[in-house]
């Protein structure tokens, strides 16, 4: 009963404490983070140096306890949706998280992953504007889509007819024959290696607008492409619509879902070297 409580809408105030609440467990995270690389070739003094520093909270937690305790504006996942990250950024964190949607949760992410890279891309550069005038210490770029919503079913039963897509060659960076890879994002972006991938945008409620099929594609494609060892955690919202759940089926596999918690999937993919490959199965 006080779970439900807390997650009425009308109680915003209430869910914001809840918020406030994660972020101080990853402060406290951050407190019990030890050093990733205690290497013997570091000297005595620069491991000291680096244990105090991680044992400092960082400035964008403390933003964002004020920011959450006095904002009447919620997250758009619930309670128990951000706990499934939460319960992951736990154990990996600092890691590199990449989140596709900019907004009311970002600060939220970013402390919760301490010392580590969090980077949010979003498809409005207006929206990235506003957003990060109130909070600049955040990490967001602009990203272009090429599909339309009320493409997805055609994308989905044609994309087997170009070769570029299919798992065993698809690439993401300047990939222009494959329509579901994200050609032109940030160098960054192909460069690092995400440990969590959070699929949370673009807009996918009208028919004109980009919908999520290219961010789930690429999602899979860097999965795959994984060459760190473990698996990468991806987590898709918005599961209660037909074509968040279509294309998680095709590329993010049924057998990689982990958790299934409110309108919120967790998939871990293991990386295309760990499996057997069977000709014509594609990604699944
Ligand atoms: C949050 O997740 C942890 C596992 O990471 C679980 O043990 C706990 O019960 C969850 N709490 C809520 C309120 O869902």
């Amino acid at each position: 009963m006080t779970i439900r409580y807390l997650l009425r809408p009308e109680k915003p105030v209430v869910f914001c404490l809840a918020i406030a609440g994660f972020i101080i467990g990853g402060v406290l995270i951050s407190s019990f983070i030890q050093p990733a690389d205690k290497s013997f070739l570091c000297s005595l003094a620069g491991v000291k140096a680096r244990e105090t520093a991680d044992y400092a909270t960082t400035p964008i937690q403390l933003q964002a306890i004020v920011h959450y305790a006095t904002s009447r504006v919620t997250p758009q996942q619930s309670f128990p949706e951000i706990n499934v990250t939460f319960g992951v950024l736990k154990t990996l964190s600092p890691c590199n998280f990449l989140v596709f949607g900019l907004g009311h949760d970002s600060l939220m992410w970013s402390s919760l992953n301490p010392h580590g890279t969090t980077l949010f891309l979003e498809e409005d550069p207006k929206w990235v504007q506003a957003v990060l005038k109130d909070a600049p210490t955040l990490h967001a770029q602009t990203v272009q889509y090429r599909t339309q919503l009320k493409e997805a079913d055609y994308l989905l039963s044609t994309y087997k007819t170009e070769p570029h897509c299919s798992p065993n060659k698809a690439y993401l960076r300047g990939n222009n024959q494959c329509k579901l890879a994200l050609t032109t994002l940030p160098d960054e972006v192909y460069d690092k290696e995400w440990d969590l991938i959070m699929i949370d945008a673009p807009r996918g409620y009208f028919p004109e607008a980009p919908g999520r099929m290219a961010a789930i594609f690429s999602a899979a494609v860097m999965a795959r492409g994984r060459k760190g060892s473990g698996v990468t955690h991806v987590f898709l919202h918005d599961v209660d619509r037909k074509v968040e759940k279509a294309f998680a089926a095709e590329f993010l596999c049924r057998k990689y879902l982990v958790k299934s918690v409110g309108r919120l999937w967790h998939f871990e993919i293991p990386p295309a070297s760990d499996r057997e490959t069977h000709s014509g199965d594609w990604f699944c």
